[in-house]
């Protein structure tokens, strides 16, 4: 059966990248897209902001697509080390993820917060990516499903369709860590996921949701096979040319 929704395989560099390295990485990745021909499947890498520019300009015509890690809620003004969505807009940006767990946790954003970036980022027509995800105490206390229905709820704006959502189901716990959900546990938030948005958004089932969290060329097949994901969210393995495209080809 074709799928009906097309896969997204994001990468998220974090703070990781200084300039050559990050330039070879990205040319390494647009390459292998470019070659691999994929009209199926998009694939998008978020660079630290300082590098948007160059990585813009590196992956044009490769069908690569860039993004940010973040953005603030305006427009402009006296938010000092702070970049607005049409700042990544302008650096040539089409996507930005908002609310990664590090940032809820780093620094402070709740899901108010997420969901003021989300709609900042319709403002500037950049395609948010929502992240939501249960620490690990969350889930030992079976309290998984409920997290994940509170942090949507709050995190995706009035207005979401599919054509301006993307949503990443991240457990906290298995982001950087090597530890993956099983595929049943995967394929229970997901479809629950999709039962929450089917009250907040009109075309629920069109909605692409992302794993994350410790994927991998040598896992993503099976995560991917995974009936409501439709993508990933990669952290550390975005970082090496071979696995990303590893993870891409999965798709
Ligand atoms: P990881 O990170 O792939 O290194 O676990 C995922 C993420 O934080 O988006």
């Amino acid at each position: 059966m074709a799928r009906s929704r097309r896969p997204l395989i994001a990468g998220n560099w974090k703070m990781n990248g200084l300039t050559a390295d990050a330039l070879a990485l990205a040319g390494s990745v647009a390459e292998g897209v470019k070659q691999a021909g994929w009209t199926d499947r998009e694939v998008l890498i978020c660079p630290p902001a300082t590098l948007l520019v160059g990585i813009a300009e590196a992956v044009k015509g490769s069908g690569v697509l860039v993004g940010g890690q973040n953005c603030h809620a305006v427009v402009s003004g006296a938010h000092t080390g702070d970049i607005s969505a049409e700042m990544l807009r302008d650096a040539g940006a089409s996507h930005v993820i908002v609310g990664h767990s590090e940032r809820r946790t780093d620094c402070g954003e709740t899901d108010a917060v997420v969901r003021a970036k989300a709609e900042a980022a319709w403002r500037a027509g950049l395609m948010p990516v929502v992240c939501i995800g249960e620490t690990l105490t969350e889930r030992e206390a079976g309290r998984t499903l409920t997290v994940l229905e509170t942090q949507l709820k709050g995190s995706v704006p009035a207005g979401a369709t599919a054509a301006r959502l993307v949503v990443a189901y991240e457990p906290v716990w298995a982001i950087g860590t090597g530890k993956t959900p099983t595929t049943a546990e995967v394929a229970a938030a997901h479809a629950h996921i999709r039962r929450v948005l089917s009250g907040l958004v009109p075309d629920a089932n069109a909605v692409r949701l992302l794993y994350g969290g410790s994927v991998k060329g040598s896992n993503a097949g099976e995560l991917l096979a995974v009936g409501d994901v439709d993508g990933a969210l990669v952290g550390g393995a975005s970082l090496k040319a071979d696995e990303f495209l590893a993870i891409a080809k999965a798709a």
